[in-house]
């Protein structure tokens, strides 16, 4: 595990331009727990992991909680749109057991209570807003997961991610004191720098796929604090390691930090 951060180093800003390499945990350590949970954020803590990417859906009474999918059939117990249950009605499904029956206590958990647990051991939170469902006003949903993060004093320490630019471009706009990341739309050929000059964000992540020294040389010259997702075997990581990105996203933070202590070594 890794030294927890001192309050000075406890800053987005200062990670960012220490320029080392860092692991971001992908929907916590979600290779050995089920995504999303809070079991899988406590063992991305655990496995040293410097930042935690969490996704996060809005419920039918407006409560943000972690989820990727749109959906709850993939990874609970339930069935239909998360938009259509309130927080309550959520309670008995179970987050765990489609990943492994021994994590059948699992619920969805709220982003309040990730974030909390995030900020007792001084963990970077990286909140990927996924789009908006047709008809729904994304400023509601941006404007409902920056409350909370406010509210809880984590702005400093939380970068919000999308590939919803228009999400990131109104956040950026509204609360210009908060970090965001652009995640490359498959397809969109623009330099890093060119999307950020578009929607003003901070930093800009793509696929291992969508990897190339054309966007890693612009993103380190125009200063963007790029991620890549996901290095999962060594082989992604000895490819990583030709480029600047610092921000590895896997979903096993701790192979990844085997891996990092040994490169380290050499
Ligand atoms: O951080 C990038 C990554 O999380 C985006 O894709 O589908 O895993 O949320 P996805
Ligand atoms: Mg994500």
């Amino acid at each position: 595990m890794t030294d927890t951060f001192s309050d000075k180093e406890y800053s987005l800003r200062i990670l960012a331009e220490s320029g080392t390499r860092f692991i971001v945990a992908h929907r916590g350590s979600s290779g050995t727990a089920p995504e999303n949970t809070l079991i899988s954020l406590q063992k991305a803590i655990d496995a040293g992991a410097s930042v935690i990417e969490v996704d996060v859906q809005l419920t039918k009474d407006n409560q943000v909680v972690l989820l990727h999918d749109p959906h709850l059939g993939r990874t609970t117990s339930g069935k239909g749109l998360i938009s259509n249950y309130t927080y309550s009605e959520l309670h008995s499904i179970d987050a765990g057991s489609w990943f492994d029956t021994k994590y059948s206590a699992e619920r969805i958990p709220l982003l309040y209570e990730a974030i909390e647990l995030l900020k007792k051991h001084k963990i970077f939170v990286n909140i990927e807003i996924k789009p908006p469902q047709p008809q729904e006003d994304f400023k509601k949903r941006v404007d409902a997961i920056t409350d909370i993060v406010i509210q809880a004093h984590m702005s400093e320490v939380t970068l919000f991610g999308s590939f919803h630019h228009h999400s990131l471009a109104y956040l950026k706009k509204i609360y210009h004191n908060l970090y965001t990341s652009a995640i490359n739309v498959p397809g969109d050929k623009r330099l890093p720098s060119e999307i950020a000059k578009e929607i003003n964000c901070d930093a800009f992540v793509c696929s291992l796929k969508e990897l190339n020294h054309r966007r890693d040389d612009d993103a380190f010259a125009h200063k963007l604090m790029m991620g890549v997702y996901s290095i999962n075997s060594e082989k992604d990581f000895k490819k990583i390691m030709k480029y600047n990105a610092c921000a590895l996203v896997s979903n096993f933070p701790s192979k990844l930090s085997d891996w990092l202590s040994n490169s380290q070594k050499q």
